[in-house]
């Protein structure tokens, strides 16, 4: 594969290790007592419209780098009696401060993937997974991480504060009094702009509100790792972009590290992802600037016409980018 600076992932991981492996990057602490709880300026919030006066009460963490390389995983198919694999000894690396899509056609791998990074379900995988340069450690990876799953129910008699208290009371526990985890909510609500929404209950919330709860939900503890499946299945256009602009919003300012998987977004959406990771026949076939996706396609001789969205036209020719890749590796 022609190794340009955004492409298949093999080639970009290796340019992503050169650049990376000075250990320049912050350490990722094995010590889960190791984290503070930071009184101070919040990093990553200033010169924004948002003020951070809840969020400093939360704990903090260094920026999260996370690498996977030679990822393989099968499963036992029952009905044909052999090993099936889901994903093919794929690499790939989401960054701090990024948001990245997977993307790709139904049934590419796209939820396997995020699983498998964010630790659910799948034991007997091959290969690594890397935090900030150090093997995983799935014990604290879970206590950064949250997995906003693509069904994800709330309790539709709580409204949308109450539900925010349980979180808080379950998730901060006695480390912050009442004034401080009120504090703490107010603060992710409005970033998320539930504020007039507060006294709903959930039941009663639109499709677009009961998505920004879940991910308000997990913001709780200041997770530095957000993964989401599917997060704008169900929403219409405006409220797509405006969840996807809400978690570009949460990467870019609070450094945070966010991956979710996607399903043909409008060309406005794509273009709001810093990365995007295309999936196809269980491989990974490109990572890097969605920007890029096109002129790529276009040098191994599919050519985007100007009226297409490249999200659609990538995730379409996805299966013949595939064949292509393949050929001429
Ligand atoms: N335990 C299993 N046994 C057999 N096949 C499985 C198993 N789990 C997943 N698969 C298959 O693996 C493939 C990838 O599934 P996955 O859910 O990751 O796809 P996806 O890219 O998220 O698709 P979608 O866009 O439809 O959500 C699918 O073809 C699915 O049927
Ligand atoms: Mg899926």
């Amino acid at each position: 594969m022609d190794s340009t600076t955004d492409t298949g992932c093999s080639d970009s991981y290796n340019s992503y290790s050169k650049s990376h492996s000075s250990g320049t990057s912050l350490n990722y602490s094995s010590d889960i007592n190791a984290i503070s709880v930071d009184l101070g300026d919040h990093n990553g919030c200033h010169g924004d419209n948002v003020s951070c006066n809840g969020l400093k009460y939360l704990p903090t963490w260094p920026a999260i780098n996370l690498e996977f390389r030679d990822l393989t995983y099968e499963v036992y198919d029952l009905h044909t009696k052999s090993r099936k694999q889901l994903l093919r000894s794929i690499n790939g690396q989401f960054r701090a401060h990024e948001l990245t899509a997977i993307m790709g056609p139904s049934g590419a791998g796209k939820t396997t993937l995020l699983n498998l990074l964010a630790g659910y379900g799948a034991k007997k995988t091959s290969g690594e997974i890397n935090v900030n340069n150090s093997p995983r450690n799935m014990k604290v990876f879970r206590k950064m991480s949250r997995y906003i799953m693509q069904n994800d129910v709330l309790d539709p008699h709580f409204t949308v504060l109450e539900a925010m208290l349980l979180a808080a009371h379950l998730k901060l526990g006695n480390e912050l009094n009442h004034k401080q985890k009120l504090d703490v909510i107010n603060e992710i609500l409005g970033m998320l702009g539930l504020t007039k929404a507060q006294n709903t209950i959930t039941m009663r919330l639109s499709g677009g509100e009961k998505k920004r709860l879940c991910i308000a939900l997990e913001l709780v503890n200041n997770p530095p790792v957000i993964f989401l499946d599917e997060p704008t299945t169900g929403l219409d256009d405006l409220s797509s972009s405006q969840c996807i602009s809400l978690l570009r919003g949460i990467a870019h300012r609070t450094g945070r590290t966010v991956i979710c998987s996607i399903h043909t977004p409008s060309a406005k959406v794509f273009h709001m992802f810093d990365k995007v990771y295309i999936l196809a026949e269980s491989q990974c076939i490109y990572q890097g600037a969605g920007a890029n996706i096109v002129p790529y396609m276009k040098q191994i001789g599919l050519t985007c016409p100007r009226t297409y969205n490249p999200a659609d036209f990538s995730e379409y020719r996805s299966l013949e980018f595939y064949d292509i890749l393949v050929k001429l590796n």
